[in-house]
């Protein structure tokens, strides 16, 4: 069987949570961490297991798509919230605030980043990670088509994210100068993913390299063909994908 780095407990979510440092003292407050763009919940997910102490997950995102698990955990709340207008937390109120993958569809990350500032409290830890799309790499037979379509793809955002920016991960430490944050880690990583099925990471990018392509009708035709190849490369057992993700860790100083 393919091995994919997701099912295999060494995932971008596992590395997030051990950034994100839990422990909590025994018999103290739970700790308050806010996931930003939550999504389905795997960050959240991997966080509650994580936890080595009470701990209160506030999961923000646009709507509640939150899995049914995570939802009905009573340590998890759900938030409604854009992200483009001030976070619904007091100043000060969090311990960990986490920003995973969601930077580059804001219309002012550096104000993302000067709002998360003011919600954690000093010594608080701000856990910043973003997949750097231009690095995506597919095994296949035809170097200089994956090049165009991989070049495609991050310079086409698609519809529904026009703000897309395949070059976000690279980025991060720039953005870190927003508020006056200490630089704690630096991290970057490349998960092995070898399945290529609909719940796959590979399949989700390739995806987005089909709908990058759909304006120019050979390149889309190219791009087909191109997912089909990597069909039967994954039958065969040949098919890789990976993308690196950066993650930063920035702590509100503490002047105690
Ligand atoms: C690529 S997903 C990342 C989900 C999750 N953080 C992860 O890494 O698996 C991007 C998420 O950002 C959310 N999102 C995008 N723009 C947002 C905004 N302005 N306010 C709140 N959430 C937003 C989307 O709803 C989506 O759940």
């Amino acid at each position: 069987m393919a091995r994919d780095a997701s099912l295999h407990g060494v995932g971008r979510h596992d590395r997030i949570a051990e950034l994100a440092r839990l422990q909590t003292l025994l018999g103290g407050p739970p700790l308050e961490v806010a996931d930003l763009a939550a999504g389905y919940g795997r960050t959240v997910r991997t966080l509650l297991a994580a936890a080595q102490g009470p701990i209160r997950i506030h999961a923000v995102d646009t709507a509640s798509g939150l899995d049914d698990d995570v939802l009905n955990d009573e340590r998890v709340r759900s938030v409604i919230a854009d992200l483009d207008e001030p976070l619904p937390f007091e100043p000060g109120a969090l311990d960990r605030v986490l920003s995973i993958n969601v930077a580059e569809h804001l219309v002012d990350p550096r104000a993302h980043l000067a709002d998360a500032f003011r919600v954690l409290r000093p010594g608080g830890l701000l856990v910043l990670a973003h997949s750097d799309w231009d690095t995506a790499l597919f095994a296949g037979d035809d170097d200089a088509l994956t090049r165009r379509l991989v070049d495609r793809f991050v310079s086409t955002p698609p519809r529904f994210a026009e703000r897309a920016d395949g070059f976000m991960g690279r980025k991060l430490l720039g953005l870190a100068s927003a508020a006056p944050f200490e630089i704690e880690t630096v991290e970057t990583w490349a998960d092995c993913h070898r399945r290529f099925d609909a719940d796959s990471v590979g399949w989700k990018v390739a995806r987005g390299v089909l709908a990058a392509a759909v304006d120019d009708p050979d390149l889309a035709a190219e791009a087909q063909a191109w997912v089909d190849r990597l069909v039967r490369l994954a039958d065969e057992g040949r098919f890789l994908f990976t993308v690196t993700d950066v993650a930063v860790v920035l702590r509100r100083p503490d002047p105690a």
